[in-house]
């Protein structure tokens, strides 16, 4: 079976997204795969094996040849629904989300908006917009939020563009910081609390999987679980299965559950809340291609499970071919 292992891209998660595919690379199992390693380059061209750069024209031709997509990409324009559209135009099967989740996902206000339609709790946010007077949102609404804020491009991932306020004369530096990735800005209320991801993998007989709850603690030195401390910090613990009675695992579970069928979700997701004892929890956000680095959740919490990374990737190709 012959697939092509997609990587790199135009987003700001670039790096994080071949470092995602030398993982996956290196643990499809090579007594069934055959796997075609293919870069799409900061500029949008794709680079197929050793060959020379083509353009996505061209690389839409040669994908006939392959049996299927493994899209290891992150960010606009391959974990965002435009690179699903060119498959599903083409018919060539591919790994994970549709075209509607994968947009849904990748769209913080999208998200939140389908999420609280279908009543899962999600964090309070206002949206800045490129036709806001001076870029900032009204100070009604923005006092509504309190402090801190969260500051976040809407879509983009890995925290890129994101930025802790505590302060609402830092707001204008963040809003800018964030324009730089998106020019559509979301200032989100903080949400006290631990930080807890669920793993979200469906089976090629559709049977959904929850793997076990994953906590996440970033060093003191660190308001939040920020690029550094997501890829390049040794220190950065993630604790699995996260300590949680019962009862809370199975309510996450359950959420997890119908935050990736409020989306439309197929194939995987990682679905991240924050916890407070006492309060129900928030759900952060879905990411619809999740870090697949050998340090990313995702693979870490299905290890634990008892589903080795290989044997991960085999449910999700066979699944795409279902
Ligand atoms: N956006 C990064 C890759 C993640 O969600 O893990
Ligand atoms: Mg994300």
């Amino acid at each position: 079976i012959r697939v092509a292992v997609v990587s790199g891209g135009r987003s700001g998660e670039h790096q994080v997204s071949r470092r995602s595919a030398a993982s996956v690379l290196a643990n499809l199992d090579p007594a069934r795969y055959q796997p075609e390693e293919v870069l799409i380059t900061r500029t949008g061209q794709w680079v197929f094996g050793t060959d020379a750069p083509v353009s996505v024209f061209a690389a839409i031709e040669r994908l006939r040849a392959v049996d299927v997509v493994f899209p290891t990409l992150h960010g606009p324009y391959g974990e965002d629904g435009t690179l699903q559209a060119v498959l599903e135009l083409t018919g060539v099967p591919y790994v994970g989300n549709g075209v509607l989740a994968s947009a849904a996902g990748m769209d913080k206000e999208f998200t939140k908006k389908l999420l609280a339609a279908d009543g899962i709790p999600v964090a309070d946010a206002v949206l800045s917009r490129p036709t806001d007077p001076d870029g900032v949102p009204p100070e009604a609404e923005l006092r509504r939020l309190g402090l801190p804020v969260f500051v976040k491009p809407a879509r983009a991932g890995s925290s890129l563009g994101v930025t802790r306020v505590a302060d609402w004369a830092e707001l204008p530096a963040a809003l800018e910081w964030a324009r730089s990735s998106d020019p559509k800005v979301l200032v989100e209320a903080a949400v006290p609390g631990r930080e807890i991801d669920m793993a979200v993998l469906e089976h090629p007989d559709g049977r959904l999987e929850v793997g076990p709850p994953l906590e996440i603690r970033v060093t003191d030195d660190r308001s939040f679980f920020d690029y550094d401390a997501k890829y390049d910090d040794p220190e950065t613990v993630f604790e699995i299965p996260a300590r949680l009675d019962d009862t809370v695992t199975a309510e996450l579970s359950d959420l997890a559950v119908r935050a990736f069928r409020a989306l439309g979700c197929a194939g995987l997701a990682r679905v991240d809340f924050f916890l407070r004892d006492g309060v129900a929890p928030v759900l952060n956000e879905v990411n619809t291609f999740p870090g697949f680095t050998p340090v990313s959740q995702y693979p870490r919490i299905w290890q634990v499970a008892g589903l080795a990374y290989p044997e991960l990737l085999d449910v999700l190709v066979r699944n795409a071919l279902a």
